[in-house]
């Protein structure tokens, strides 16, 4: 089993590394992947869009899911969610699949030449089988329609803690003063340029709630899928660990709670933990690594 693993792994970084190798020819290879799609199956010309430029995106999102795979195994709700947009909201069906893994091989074939050995070519086809029958696992049940698809599915390891804590409203305030030490904060203050703090403050809200044993009402994709692109290290974490468990002393929760919710917040770092920048996958074109150097003179906070 483990050698098993392992093999796929290596299989995953061949697979990474032909994308990330072949980076300044993307748009050849998309454009021969669509042409040679369309010649095979016109009738997919209905599902897919029709403008170029959406076509071009479609294809390096596809490709990003390819290169962010050496950690299929954190991101595989999120693959799920994705392949039920795909049967849902795009008309998807099982058979256009292989019509997809055609093409692609075929378009990788003529564009990386001799480039692309019998090692590459059983990397590719094992990494698609992987993914595809992941997205496929997100078949919808019968009955279930575009309203219903799913929002993430969160997993609550303390099922009583909300009611204990004192409801969502509770939630929501440490959150406020989280937000507030967290968008000041000299080193971490920088990943939120931009950012809505008032929305943070919700999404965080809705997402801590279902894991606390709550309603779910979380809309956003899974945090190892939210923070994909972002270098997060260990270290920042315990930083934003600081924020939070000063944010509940000063909102007077127990001890016993603040363990409590710290180690369900724990339980979703391994997803966001980087050791590199090369872990950082990319959702879409244009889209940058966010990586933080840390601030000169930069001191940590600590605990009230
Ligand atoms: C392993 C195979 C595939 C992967 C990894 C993949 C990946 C993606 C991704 C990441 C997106 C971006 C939108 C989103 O996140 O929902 C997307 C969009 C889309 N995909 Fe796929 N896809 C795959 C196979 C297919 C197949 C088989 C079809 C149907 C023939 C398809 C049709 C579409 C369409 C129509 C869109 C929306 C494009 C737009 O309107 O911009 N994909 N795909
Ligand atoms: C140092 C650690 C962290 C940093 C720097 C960070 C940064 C961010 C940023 C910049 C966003 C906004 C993303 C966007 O709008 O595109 C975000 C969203 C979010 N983060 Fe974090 N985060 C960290 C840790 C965590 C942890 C530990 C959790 C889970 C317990 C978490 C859960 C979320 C959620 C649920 C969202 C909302 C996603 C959405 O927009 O749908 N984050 N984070």
């Amino acid at each position: 089993m483990r050698l098993l693993q392992h093999m796929s792994i290596e299989k995953r970084l061949l697979v990474r590394l032909s994308i990330q190798i072949h980076g300044d020819s993307i748009n050849a290879l998309s454009d021969e992947f669509y042409r040679t799609l369309f010649q095979r199956n016109p009738e997919l010309r209905e599902i897919m869009p029709d403008d170029a430029v959406a076509l071009n995106k479609k294809f390096f999102n596809m490709l990003a899911v390819f290169k962010g795979v050496k950690h299929l195994e954190k991101i595989e709700s999120s693959i799920k969610q994705l392949g039920k947009r795909h049967f849902l909201k795009y008309g998807a069906k099982m058979d256009h699949f292989d019509d997809i893994r055609t093409a692609l091989l075929l378009s990788l074939e003529t564009v990386l030449a001799s480039k692309f050995d019998d090692r590459l070519r059983d990397a590719w086809e094992i990494v698609f089988d992987e993914v595809a029958s992941i997205m496929s696992g997100g078949l919808p049940d019968e009955g279930l329609s575009e309203k219903s698809i799913p929002i993430t599915s969160i997993t609550s390891s303390d099922n009583g803690l909300l009611a204990e804590i004192g409801g969502r409203d509770v939630v929501y305030a440490i959150h406020q003063r989280l937000y507030d030490v967290l968008f000041d904060e000299p080193w971490l203050e920088r990943f939120f340029y931009g950012k809505e703090k008032s929305v943070l403050v919700r999404k965080q809200t809705e997402f801590m709630v279902a894991a606390f044993g709550g309603e779910n009402h979380y809309q956003g994709d899974t945090p190892a899928f939210v923070h994909m692109h972002m270098m997060i290290t260990e270290e920042q974490l315990s930083i934003r660990e600081t924020a939070l468990y000063n944010a509940m002393k000063d909102e007077g929760m127990s001890d016993d709670l603040i363990v409590r919710w710290l180690q369900v917040d724990r339980s979703f770092w391994p997803g966001l933990i980087k050791q590199s920048v090369n872990e950082c996958v990319l959702k879409c074109t244009g889209q940058r690594a966010i990586v933080i150097e840390k601030p000169l003179g930069y001191h940590a906070p600590k605990k009230r």
